[in-house]
């Protein structure tokens, strides 16, 4: 049976925009994220403490994380990949961190500019000193099913890196197609290989769309039993070290699905494409969401 409830965490303010090439200002940041909580998204991935020298588009981190106004029962996570950025991030008490490693050697070096097994020592630390303040510790697993640079990716690595995290203490993982070119059946092996690890409660969906395959890849992993889902208003995004990446899949899509299914989120549709549509008009180009365009239309 497919779950009667769903967890949407909105990742557009981080992975969304730290894609985008031109700048947008902390005060449009912090109105999107007003906007999400207005549709009642239950946790949104505000931004990263990542390098400013990589990633410009996130070096507004502090002043979003200062300018939201936090509503009680929301959940703000923010991205760290190393201590450096933890120590960042703690002085604006996110109530989760997201350490990011890869299942791809390659596209660990190219994102994070080390190994996979240095990451984890990276993080390890990190993971203690989160957990030392009671910050919940999510693991994102890029490249689990695809890597630009390597192809493929064997399920096993998924499960080595899935082992890999829940020894250095993460709660929880999102199995991430980066480059969108999972399909239905290979998402499923990519899923189960860190379901081997981790449990139903502890494990996310985070599909890119490039290939149009996110909400069949959505649908494969409700019927494992997932019941949690990254996905980015408007489909905003794509990861600046994936080349040719889009954007992850449209929260107002998912939705759809979802409750056309009977299937609960909390959220209210016709807000959340409001919210689509704040954004999409400050950037200047349509919603890659298909529900929202269909919405805005009528
Ligand atoms: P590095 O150059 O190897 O770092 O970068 P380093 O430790 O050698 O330090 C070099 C310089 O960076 C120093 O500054 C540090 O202070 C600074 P300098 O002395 O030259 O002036 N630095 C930092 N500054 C601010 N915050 C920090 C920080 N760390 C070092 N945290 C590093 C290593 C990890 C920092 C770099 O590679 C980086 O920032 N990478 C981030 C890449 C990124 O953000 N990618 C996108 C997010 S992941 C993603 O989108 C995937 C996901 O959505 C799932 C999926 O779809 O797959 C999650
Ligand atoms: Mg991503």
């Amino acid at each position: 049976p497919l779950p009667s409830r769903v967890k949407l965490v909105d990742v557009g303010p981080r992975d969304g925009l730290q894609n985008e090439k031109q700048m947008v200002p902390a005060a449009v940041k912090i109105e999107l994220v007003q906007r999400l909580q207005n549709a009642g998204l239950k946790e949104i991935e505000v931004t990263s403490f990542v390098s400013p020298k990589w990633v410009p588009q996130m070096a507004d981190n502090a002043e979003v994380m200062a300018g939201i106004a936090r509503q009680p029962g929301v959940r703000y996570s923010v991205l760290v990949p190393n201590q450096q950025g933890f120590e960042a991030a703690q002085k604006t008490q996110p109530d989760e961190i997201v350490v990011f490693a890869a299942a791809s050697e390659a596209f660990s070096q190219r994102n994070i500019n080390c190994s996979i097994a240095e990451s984890i020592e990276r993080f390890r630390p990190v993971v203690a000193a989160a957990r030392a303040q009671n910050m919940y510790v999510r693991g994102a697993i890029s490249c689990a099913v695809g890597c630009p640079y390597e192809g493929e990716i064997a399920p096993e690595r998924v499960a080595q890196v899935a082992r890999l995290m829940r020894e250095i203490g993460v709660q929880h993982v999102g199995v991430a197609d980066t480059i969108g070119v999972g399909t239905p059946l290979k998402v499923q092996r990519a899923l189960e290989a860190a379901l081997q690890h981790y449990g139903l409660d502890e494990i996310s969906g985070h599909f890119h769309d490039t290939y149009g395959q996110a909400l069949a890849n959505t649908l494969a992993a409700l019927q494992l039993g997932v019941w949690q889902f990254d996905a980015s208003v408007a489909g905003l995004g794509g990861c600046p070290y994936a080349k040719g990446a889009t954007g992850n899949v449209a929260t107002e899509d998912v939705v759809y699905l979802l409750h056309g299914m009977g299937i609960d989120t909390g959220i209210d549709l016709e807000l959340l494409v409001d919210a689509g549509q704040f954004i999409s008009d400050y950037l200047g180009r349509k919603s890659n969401s298909r529900a929202a365009t269909a919405l805005w239309t009528k």
